[in-house]
Protein backbone atom coordinates (compact mmCIF):
# COMPACT_ATOMS: atom_id res chain seq x y z
CA UNK A 1 0.00 0.00 0.00
CA UNK A 2 2.82 2.35 -0.89
CA UNK A 3 0.31 4.88 -2.97
CA UNK A 4 1.27 8.27 -2.63
CA UNK A 5 -2.12 9.33 -4.23
CA UNK A 6 -3.28 11.44 -1.01
CA UNK A 7 -4.39 15.00 -0.33
CA UNK A 8 -3.94 15.40 3.49
CA UNK A 9 -3.05 13.36 6.56
CA UNK A 10 -4.78 14.41 9.92
CA UNK A 11 -3.83 13.71 13.16
CA UNK A 12 -6.95 14.61 15.19
CA UNK A 13 -6.26 15.12 18.83
CA UNK A 14 -3.60 12.39 18.65
CA UNK A 15 -2.52 11.90 22.64
CA UNK A 16 -0.43 8.77 24.24
CA UNK A 17 0.48 8.37 27.70
CA UNK A 18 2.40 6.54 29.35
CA UNK A 19 1.85 5.03 33.09
CA UNK A 20 -1.03 7.20 33.12
CA UNK A 21 0.80 10.60 32.13
CA UNK A 22 0.39 12.41 28.74
CA UNK A 23 3.88 12.21 26.80
CA UNK A 24 1.78 13.83 23.78
CA UNK A 25 -1.46 15.33 24.50
CA UNK A 26 -3.91 16.08 21.60
CA UNK A 27 -1.91 16.84 18.61
CA UNK A 28 -4.64 17.87 16.22
CA UNK A 29 -2.51 18.43 12.69
CA UNK A 30 -3.19 18.73 9.08
CA UNK A 31 -0.49 17.23 6.82
CA UNK A 32 -0.59 18.11 2.70
CA UNK A 33 0.68 16.65 0.40
CA UNK A 34 4.16 17.83 -0.25
CA UNK A 35 4.61 19.33 2.84
CA UNK A 36 7.76 19.80 4.87
CA UNK A 37 6.89 19.21 8.30
CA UNK A 38 9.18 19.38 11.12
CA UNK A 39 8.71 18.58 14.78
CA UNK A 40 10.74 20.90 17.43
CA UNK A 41 11.24 20.48 20.98
CA UNK A 42 13.75 19.85 23.81
CA UNK A 43 14.63 16.52 24.77
CA UNK A 44 11.29 14.46 25.91
CA UNK A 45 8.90 16.70 24.83
CA UNK A 46 7.17 13.99 22.79
CA UNK A 47 8.58 14.34 19.46
CA UNK A 48 9.07 10.58 19.32
CA UNK A 49 5.81 9.47 20.54
CA UNK A 50 4.45 11.37 18.07
CA UNK A 51 6.65 9.90 15.05
CA UNK A 52 5.33 6.19 16.31
CA UNK A 53 2.08 7.24 16.90
CA UNK A 54 2.23 8.34 12.99
CA UNK A 55 3.76 4.87 12.14
CA UNK A 56 1.98 3.17 13.71
CA UNK A 57 5.06 1.77 16.26
CA UNK A 58 2.62 2.92 19.06
CA UNK A 59 -0.80 2.62 19.63
CA UNK A 60 -2.78 5.76 20.10
CA UNK A 61 -3.89 6.54 23.64
CA UNK A 62 -6.53 8.70 22.23
CA UNK A 63 -7.47 10.25 18.69
CA UNK A 64 -7.38 9.38 15.01
CA UNK A 65 -5.50 9.57 12.14
CA UNK A 66 -7.07 10.14 8.55
CA UNK A 67 -5.51 9.77 5.27
CA UNK A 68 -7.81 11.44 3.26
CA UNK A 69 -11.35 9.80 4.22
CA UNK A 70 -9.26 6.86 5.28
CA UNK A 71 -8.94 6.26 9.03
CA UNK A 72 -5.10 5.08 9.88
CA UNK A 73 -4.53 4.67 13.09
CA UNK A 74 -6.01 1.12 13.22
CA UNK A 75 -3.80 -0.10 10.01
CA UNK A 76 -0.83 -1.86 11.07
CA UNK A 77 2.61 -0.03 10.66
CA UNK A 78 3.65 -2.13 7.42
CA UNK A 79 0.37 -1.53 5.45
CA UNK A 80 0.62 2.62 5.86
CA UNK A 81 2.83 2.80 3.31
CA UNK A 82 5.23 4.88 5.21
CA UNK A 83 9.19 4.90 4.94
CA UNK A 84 11.32 5.79 8.05
CA UNK A 85 14.54 7.11 9.16
CA UNK A 86 15.86 7.02 12.56
CA UNK A 87 18.74 8.46 14.60
CA UNK A 88 20.84 4.59 14.85
CA UNK A 89 20.85 3.85 10.85
CA UNK A 90 19.44 0.23 11.81
CA UNK A 91 21.08 -0.93 8.53
CA UNK A 92 22.01 -4.81 8.09
CA UNK A 93 25.62 -5.20 9.00
CA UNK A 94 26.06 -8.40 6.95
CA UNK A 95 24.43 -7.04 3.83
CA UNK A 96 25.85 -4.52 1.06
CA UNK A 97 24.58 -1.21 0.56
CA UNK A 98 23.08 -2.31 -2.59
CA UNK A 99 20.89 -5.39 -0.13
CA UNK A 100 20.14 -2.66 2.45
CA UNK A 101 18.50 -1.04 -0.03
CA UNK A 102 16.72 -3.51 -1.93
CA UNK A 103 15.67 -5.28 1.53
CA UNK A 104 12.09 -3.40 1.43
CA UNK A 105 11.26 -4.20 -2.17
CA UNK A 106 12.18 -7.99 -1.63
CA UNK A 107 9.57 -8.07 1.39
CA UNK A 108 7.17 -6.80 -0.97
CA UNK A 109 7.98 -9.10 -4.08
CA UNK A 110 8.83 -6.01 -6.18
CA UNK A 111 9.92 -8.08 -9.76
CA UNK A 112 13.25 -8.35 -10.02
CA UNK A 113 14.14 -5.85 -13.37
CA UNK A 114 12.16 -3.79 -11.24
CA UNK A 115 13.22 -3.76 -8.14
CA UNK A 116 16.63 -3.14 -9.74
CA UNK A 117 15.46 -0.35 -11.70
CA UNK A 118 14.65 1.65 -8.69
CA UNK A 119 17.80 0.71 -6.13
CA UNK A 120 19.84 2.04 -8.72
CA UNK A 121 18.02 5.19 -8.90
CA UNK A 122 18.08 5.32 -5.28
CA UNK A 123 21.97 4.90 -4.59
CA UNK A 124 22.19 7.37 -7.68
CA UNK A 125 20.32 9.78 -5.50
CA UNK A 126 22.04 9.73 -2.68
CA UNK A 127 25.72 9.41 -4.58
CA UNK A 128 26.39 6.19 -3.25
CA UNK A 129 27.80 4.61 -6.74
CA UNK A 130 30.91 3.74 -5.52
CA UNK A 131 29.99 2.57 -2.38
CA UNK A 132 27.01 -0.05 -3.46
CA UNK A 133 28.97 -3.27 -2.93
CA UNK A 134 30.17 -2.03 0.40
CA UNK A 135 29.32 -3.01 3.51
CA UNK A 136 27.97 -0.78 5.91
CA UNK A 137 30.96 -1.36 8.28
CA UNK A 138 33.17 0.02 5.42
CA UNK A 139 31.32 3.40 5.12
CA UNK A 140 31.10 6.68 7.28
CA UNK A 141 28.64 8.22 9.52
CA UNK A 142 27.50 10.16 6.66
CA UNK A 143 27.26 7.17 3.62
CA UNK A 144 25.95 5.07 6.51
CA UNK A 145 22.83 7.61 6.72
CA UNK A 146 22.31 8.20 3.50
CA UNK A 147 21.86 4.18 3.08
CA UNK A 148 19.47 4.74 5.72
CA UNK A 149 17.63 7.56 3.45
CA UNK A 150 17.84 5.74 0.43
CA UNK A 151 16.60 2.58 1.66
CA UNK A 152 13.26 4.65 2.95
CA UNK A 153 12.56 6.56 0.02
CA UNK A 154 13.16 3.99 -2.80
CA UNK A 155 10.02 2.52 -1.27
CA UNK A 156 8.34 5.38 -2.93
CA UNK A 157 6.55 6.04 0.44
CA UNK A 158 3.40 8.23 0.80
CA UNK A 159 5.28 9.89 3.97
CA UNK A 160 8.62 9.55 5.07
CA UNK A 161 9.15 9.34 8.65
CA UNK A 162 12.56 11.12 10.02
CA UNK A 163 13.76 10.92 14.02
CA UNK A 164 16.83 13.07 14.54
CA UNK A 165 18.22 11.15 11.64
CA UNK A 166 21.46 13.86 11.79
CA UNK A 167 22.21 14.05 15.44
CA UNK A 168 24.81 11.52 15.25
CA UNK A 169 26.70 13.30 12.71
CA UNK A 170 29.66 15.85 12.74
CA UNK A 171 28.47 19.62 12.25
CA UNK A 172 30.11 19.73 8.81
CA UNK A 173 28.18 16.34 7.82
CA UNK A 174 25.09 17.66 9.61
CA UNK A 175 25.39 20.33 7.51
CA UNK A 176 25.81 18.72 3.76
CA UNK A 177 22.99 16.31 5.03
CA UNK A 178 20.94 18.58 5.89
CA UNK A 179 20.87 20.42 2.24
CA UNK A 180 20.84 16.67 1.03
CA UNK A 181 17.47 15.89 2.65
CA UNK A 182 15.89 19.21 1.66
CA UNK A 183 17.08 18.04 -2.21
CA UNK A 184 15.67 14.83 -2.07
CA UNK A 185 12.21 15.78 -0.63
CA UNK A 186 11.75 18.60 -3.43
CA UNK A 187 12.90 15.99 -6.12
CA UNK A 188 10.96 13.15 -5.36
CA UNK A 189 7.78 15.42 -4.13
CA UNK A 190 7.71 13.76 -1.01
CA UNK A 191 5.76 14.21 1.81
CA UNK A 192 8.11 14.68 5.04
CA UNK A 193 7.86 14.79 8.91
CA UNK A 194 11.17 15.55 10.39
CA UNK A 195 11.69 14.98 14.34
CA UNK A 196 14.59 17.34 15.53
CA UNK A 197 15.67 19.50 18.70
CA UNK A 198 17.53 21.79 16.77
CA UNK A 199 16.13 24.79 15.87
CA UNK A 200 18.27 26.00 13.27
CA UNK A 201 17.90 22.73 11.58
CA UNK A 202 13.88 23.08 11.71
CA UNK A 203 14.29 26.51 10.55
CA UNK A 204 15.69 25.89 7.47
CA UNK A 205 14.14 22.31 6.24
CA UNK A 206 10.75 22.88 7.31
CA UNK A 207 7.87 24.38 5.37
CA UNK A 208 6.14 24.56 8.89
CA UNK A 209 7.02 23.40 12.15
CA UNK A 210 5.51 22.27 14.72
CA UNK A 211 6.79 23.56 18.48
CA UNK A 212 6.04 21.32 21.26
CA UNK A 213 6.76 21.27 24.76
CA UNK A 214 5.81 18.61 27.95
CA UNK A 215 3.62 16.62 24.79
CA UNK A 216 1.35 20.03 23.94
CA UNK A 217 1.44 21.80 21.02
CA UNK A 218 2.66 25.30 21.41
CA UNK A 219 2.91 26.79 18.32
CA UNK A 220 2.39 25.57 14.41
CA UNK A 221 3.50 28.04 12.00
CA UNK A 222 5.98 28.77 9.06
CA UNK A 223 9.38 29.61 9.99
CA UNK A 224 9.48 32.83 10.31
CA UNK A 225 6.13 32.88 12.05
CA UNK A 226 7.76 31.02 14.82
CA UNK A 227 10.95 32.77 14.56
CA UNK A 228 9.67 36.30 14.83
CA UNK A 229 6.54 36.27 16.31
CA UNK A 230 6.66 33.02 18.97
CA UNK A 231 2.94 33.14 20.85
CA UNK A 232 4.68 32.32 24.02
CA UNK A 233 7.50 32.51 26.49
CA UNK A 234 8.29 28.89 25.84
CA UNK A 235 8.43 29.22 22.20
CA UNK A 236 10.50 32.55 22.99
CA UNK A 237 13.50 31.10 24.90
CA UNK A 238 13.09 27.57 22.81
CA UNK A 239 13.99 30.05 19.57
CA UNK A 240 16.71 32.26 20.81
CA UNK A 241 15.06 34.87 22.38
CA UNK A 242 18.05 34.77 25.38
CA UNK A 243 17.35 38.06 27.01
CA UNK A 244 14.18 37.10 29.15
CA UNK A 245 13.46 39.89 31.66
CA UNK A 246 11.07 40.02 34.43
CA UNK A 247 9.42 43.31 34.30
CA UNK A 248 6.55 45.84 34.76
CA UNK A 249 4.39 47.12 32.55
CA UNK A 250 4.56 51.00 32.79
CA UNK A 251 1.70 51.88 30.08
CA UNK A 252 0.96 52.48 26.98
CA UNK A 253 3.76 54.39 24.45
CA UNK A 254 3.18 54.73 21.11
CA UNK A 255 2.37 51.31 19.37
CA UNK A 256 4.14 49.34 22.15
CA UNK A 257 4.09 49.56 25.77
CA UNK A 258 7.04 50.74 28.04
CA UNK A 259 8.33 47.89 30.67
CA UNK A 260 10.36 48.86 33.73
CA UNK A 261 11.99 47.64 36.62
CA UNK A 262 15.75 46.76 38.15
CA UNK A 263 17.09 50.05 36.45
CA UNK A 264 15.65 48.75 32.96
CA UNK A 265 13.31 51.03 31.15
CA UNK A 266 12.47 50.14 27.61
CA UNK A 267 9.70 49.87 25.06
CA UNK A 268 8.34 47.05 23.36
CA UNK A 269 5.60 45.08 21.73
CA UNK A 270 2.51 43.26 23.75
CA UNK A 271 1.86 39.73 22.45
CA UNK A 272 -1.62 39.16 23.61
CA UNK A 273 -3.43 41.62 26.44
CA UNK A 274 -0.49 42.96 28.63
CA UNK A 275 -2.31 45.67 31.78
CA UNK A 276 -0.54 48.30 33.06
CA UNK A 277 0.71 47.40 36.37
CA UNK A 278 1.57 43.66 35.96
CA UNK A 279 4.31 41.44 35.52
CA UNK A 280 5.51 40.93 32.22
CA UNK A 281 8.49 38.96 30.91
CA UNK A 282 10.29 40.55 27.84
CA UNK A 283 11.77 38.40 25.04
CA UNK A 284 14.52 39.69 22.88
CA UNK A 285 17.06 38.25 20.76
CA UNK A 286 20.57 39.00 21.30
CA UNK A 287 20.92 40.52 18.05
CA UNK A 288 17.62 42.87 18.57
CA UNK A 289 19.80 44.32 21.50
CA UNK A 290 22.81 46.89 20.61
CA UNK A 291 24.67 49.62 21.80
CA UNK A 292 23.54 52.81 21.90
CA UNK A 293 24.09 56.21 23.39
CA UNK A 294 21.48 56.18 26.05
CA UNK A 295 19.55 52.90 27.03
CA UNK A 296 19.85 50.44 29.80
CA UNK A 297 23.54 51.18 31.70
CA UNK A 298 25.27 47.83 31.96
CA UNK A 299 29.10 46.69 32.50
CA UNK A 300 30.50 44.25 29.88
CA UNK A 301 31.72 40.83 30.86
CA UNK A 302 32.25 38.65 28.60
CA UNK A 303 32.99 39.29 24.90
CA UNK A 304 33.14 36.32 22.09
CA UNK A 305 34.27 37.00 18.56
CA UNK A 306 31.93 36.16 16.31
CA UNK A 307 32.91 36.76 12.86
CA UNK A 308 31.65 40.34 11.28
CA UNK A 309 30.00 40.67 14.89
CA UNK A 310 31.18 39.70 18.54
CA UNK A 311 28.73 38.65 21.03
CA UNK A 312 29.02 40.25 24.43
CA UNK A 313 27.15 39.77 27.87
CA UNK A 314 27.05 42.63 29.84
CA UNK A 315 25.27 43.10 33.41
CA UNK A 316 22.67 46.03 34.86
CA UNK A 317 23.79 47.31 38.14
CA UNK A 318 20.99 45.39 39.47
CA UNK A 319 22.41 41.94 38.00
CA UNK A 320 20.44 41.46 35.03
CA UNK A 321 22.36 39.70 32.23
CA UNK A 322 22.09 41.11 28.94
CA UNK A 323 22.89 39.63 25.63
CA UNK A 324 23.90 41.43 22.89
CA UNK A 325 25.49 41.06 19.12
CA UNK A 326 27.85 44.29 18.25
CA UNK A 327 29.72 45.42 15.34
CA UNK A 328 31.92 47.65 17.53
CA UNK A 329 33.75 45.34 20.40
CA UNK A 330 33.72 46.48 23.45
CA UNK A 331 36.35 45.44 26.13
CA UNK A 332 35.12 43.73 29.04
CA UNK A 333 34.86 46.53 32.14
CA UNK A 334 33.19 48.83 29.64
CA UNK A 335 30.14 50.65 30.72
CA UNK A 336 27.66 50.56 27.73
CA UNK A 337 23.79 51.61 27.65
CA UNK A 338 21.67 49.03 25.96
CA UNK A 339 18.42 49.76 24.26
CA UNK A 340 16.15 47.10 21.56
CA UNK A 341 14.16 47.68 19.08
CA UNK A 342 10.20 48.22 20.32
CA UNK A 343 8.80 45.91 17.25
CA UNK A 344 12.16 43.42 18.21
CA UNK A 345 11.25 43.13 22.13
CA UNK A 346 8.29 40.97 22.99
CA UNK A 347 6.04 41.51 25.73
CA UNK A 348 4.55 38.53 27.26
CA UNK A 349 1.88 38.74 30.06
CA UNK A 350 1.86 37.37 33.25
CA UNK A 351 4.72 36.19 36.17
CA UNK A 352 7.41 34.56 34.97
CA UNK A 353 7.53 30.46 35.28
N1 LIG B 1 8.07 3.49 26.17
C1 LIG B 1 7.96 4.46 27.09
N2 LIG B 1 7.62 4.17 28.35
C2 LIG B 1 7.47 5.15 29.29
N3 LIG B 1 7.67 6.45 29.04
C3 LIG B 1 8.02 6.80 27.80
C4 LIG B 1 8.19 5.83 26.75
N4 LIG B 1 8.53 6.49 25.62
C5 LIG B 1 8.58 7.81 25.94
N5 LIG B 1 8.28 7.99 27.24
C6 LIG B 1 8.21 9.30 27.93
O1 LIG B 1 7.43 10.17 27.17
C7 LIG B 1 7.99 11.47 27.13
C8 LIG B 1 8.25 11.89 25.70
O2 LIG B 1 9.26 11.05 25.15
P1 LIG B 1 9.75 11.17 23.65
O3 LIG B 1 8.58 11.21 22.75
O4 LIG B 1 10.74 10.10 23.43
O5 LIG B 1 10.47 12.60 23.66
P2 LIG B 1 11.44 13.28 22.56
O6 LIG B 1 11.48 12.40 21.37
O7 LIG B 1 10.83 14.62 22.31
O8 LIG B 1 12.76 13.41 23.24
C9 LIG B 1 9.24 11.42 27.98
O9 LIG B 1 8.91 11.89 29.26
C10 LIG B 1 9.58 9.96 28.00
O10 LIG B 1 10.26 9.62 29.18
MG1 LIG C 1 13.16 11.40 20.49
Amino acid sequence: MSGTGFTELRLDRVSRSFAGRDALAELTLTIRKGEFIALLGPSGCGKSTALNCLAGLLPLSRGSIWRDDVRLDTVPPERRGFGMVFQNYALFPHLSVRRNIAFGLQMRRVARAEARRRVDAAIRLVHLEEHAGKLPGQLSGGQQQRVAIARAVVLEPSLVLMDEPLSNLDAKLRLEMRTEIRRLHQTLGLTTVYVTHDQEEALSLADRLVVLRDGEVQQVGTPEEVHTAPVNRHVAAFMGYRNLLPLRAAGGAGAGIRVEGDGISLVGTPVGTVAPGTGVLAAARPEDLRIAADGVPAVVEVVEYQGREVAVEARTDAGTPLFLRSAERPAPGDRIHVTAAPDRLLVFPGEPG
